[in-house]
């Protein structure tokens, strides 16, 4: 049999293969919601213009809003013979109305119907996503609060560097989340018009009125070119690459986590909730959860380069290649939702353990650079020269195995006269930490009036729709 909705000019219907290659069902039924308040939108203005009955919009619209019910509460099976969303619901809804059904597919066609469906599901995942961020920038921001004075080894190359503070390593996180929800914002702006009576590609005859669907579907205005407006997918395309850049952040984070709980550190404790066992070492903690928010950057950068080779060299208007836009779409940014919020309930959760912070910070030669500066601001010697001389103190410290805040005056003396007992005060972790107190830096009270700027400011940004 060939298909009711397009099948006119077919005698046979479809192989078994075609159906299952064509059938998008599987995935774009998470657009049912968004097809349903697109089709009203759509039977409304349809209505309001003359171009249907106003009994036959009303019918219309009732019998969308049972699909929606139907579909909510499970009542509804999807087939796979009628591929995808937008064609079950309409094969339902004349079900259910008769042949007022056939009149909304007027002055419409799936392939603008599917874009405006898929702006809306993904403008309204980027407002979850915004609202997840926004909680995992406050929980870092209360952790960072606490922990402002919290002294640790701050890296680079991973090496010791200099001390730092535990909250004001929380707080960078607290930034870059602040740079994705930026980007995700931006992406938000561009997406949000609408594709809605662009029809197949070249617009359509009848008396539409494209800014009333647009109103009601909350977009800021119709898109202004018909050819582009079914065949654009930068939308998802932006939305993903924010996505990308969001889930690098969160892996360097996860890595830094499994580094930190490692025995080899011991720097920092998951709690009970976030940790999992071996089920052959009982003495085990794995930090799965961290690995696996390490681990799903890779499908959602997937995501983000298998739809750029989707729509490369893609001929206007649409194809049926856009299809593919979806899956990996969904699945990356669920994927990133899951991802926010395990590192939210980590960041909670997570103790640092600051006497091993501490050690850490005092046993590398972390203060080295507070040395070398006090050369400089006491001796006024220049700072190349105060980096060797700082250099051969480290060695000579690191010779009789003391820390530089204990290697005896005498010590440093032989290296360089000038110096008195006042250096002492430059080589603890915590004056070094104390004493950056230059825009941005590490200072105790810098940081906790970071954190506490961002407490203030993080409050919700879109409805959560
Ligand atoms: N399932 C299709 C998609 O996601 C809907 C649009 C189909 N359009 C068409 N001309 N066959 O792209």
């Amino acid at each position: 049999m060939s298909n009711k909705m397009w099948g006119g000019r077919f005698a046979d219907g479809p192989d078994a293969i075609m159906e299952d290659i064509n059938a998008s069902i599987d995935f774009d039924r998470h657009l049912y919601r968004q097809d349903i308040a697109a089709s009203k939108a759509h039977a409304a203005m349809l209505g309001k213009r003359g171009i249907i009955s106003a009994n036959d919009a009303a019918k219309i619209a009732q019998g969308l809003n049972t699909i929606l019910s139907e579909i909510e509460s499970g009542k509804l099976t999807f087939k796979r013979a009628l591929e995808d969303i937008h064609m079950n619901i309409e094969s339902r809804l004349a079900e259910l109305i008769g042949p007022a059904a056939g009149r909304l597919h007027t002055a419409r066609s799936r392939n603008d119907q599917v874009a405006t469906d898929f702006r809306l599901w993904v403008r309204a995942t980027i407002d979850a996503i915004d609202a997840a961020l926004l909680a995992y920038q406050q929980a870092l921001a209360e952790k960072a609060l606490e922990h402002a004075a919290t002294v640790m080894p701050g890296f680079t190359h991973l090496q010791t560097a200099q001390p730092v503070t535990f909250g004001h390593h929380l707080l960078a996180y607290v930034e870059m989340a602040a740079r994705d929800r930026g980007r995700f914002k931006d992406a938000r702006k561009r997406l949000n018009e609408s594709p809605l009576g662009a029809a197949a590609l070249a617009g359509t005859a009848f008396p539409i009125d494209r800014a009333m669907t647009s109103d009601a579907l909350e977009f800021d205005r119709p898109m202004a070119n018909s050819l582009d407006a079914v065949a654009d997918r930068d939308f998802v395309l932006e939305t993903l690459a924010a996505a990308s850049i969001a889930a690098v952040h969160l892996s360097r984070f996860a890595e830094e986590i499994v580094i930190w709980t490692s025995p080899l550190t011991g720097l920092l404790t998951l709690s009970d909730r976030f940790t999992t066992g071996s089920s052959i070492m009982p003495q085990k903690r794995n930090p799965d959860a961290a690995e696996l928010v390490r681990a799903k950057t890779g499908r959602i950068v997937g995501a983000l380069q298998g739809l750029l080779m989707v729509m490369k060299g893609l001929p206007l208007a649409y194809q049926k290649d856009m299809q593919e836009d979806k899956e990996g779409a969904m699945d990356a940014l669920s994927a990133l939702s899951l991802s926010i919020a395990a590192m939210t309930g980590m960041v909670r959760d997570m103790a640092p353990d600051a006497a091993r912070m501490r050690a850490a910070a005092d046993g590398g030669y972390a203060t080295a650079t507070d040395l070398a500066d006090w050369l400089v601001m006491t001796l006024k010697m220049p700072f190349r020269d105060a980096h060797h001389v700082t250099g051969r103190i480290v060695a000579k410290a690191a010779a009789d195995g003391v820390a530089l805040h204990d290697l005896p005056l005498p010590a440093m003396q032989a290296i360089e006269p000038r110096i008195t007992q006042a250096v002492y005060d430059v080589l603890s972790a915590e004056n070094s930490v104390k004493s950056r107190v230059s825009y941005g830096g590490t200072a105790p009270k810098n940081v906790r009036r970071e954190a506490n700027r961002w407490l203030k400011a993080l409050v919700p940004r879109f409805r959560s729709s």
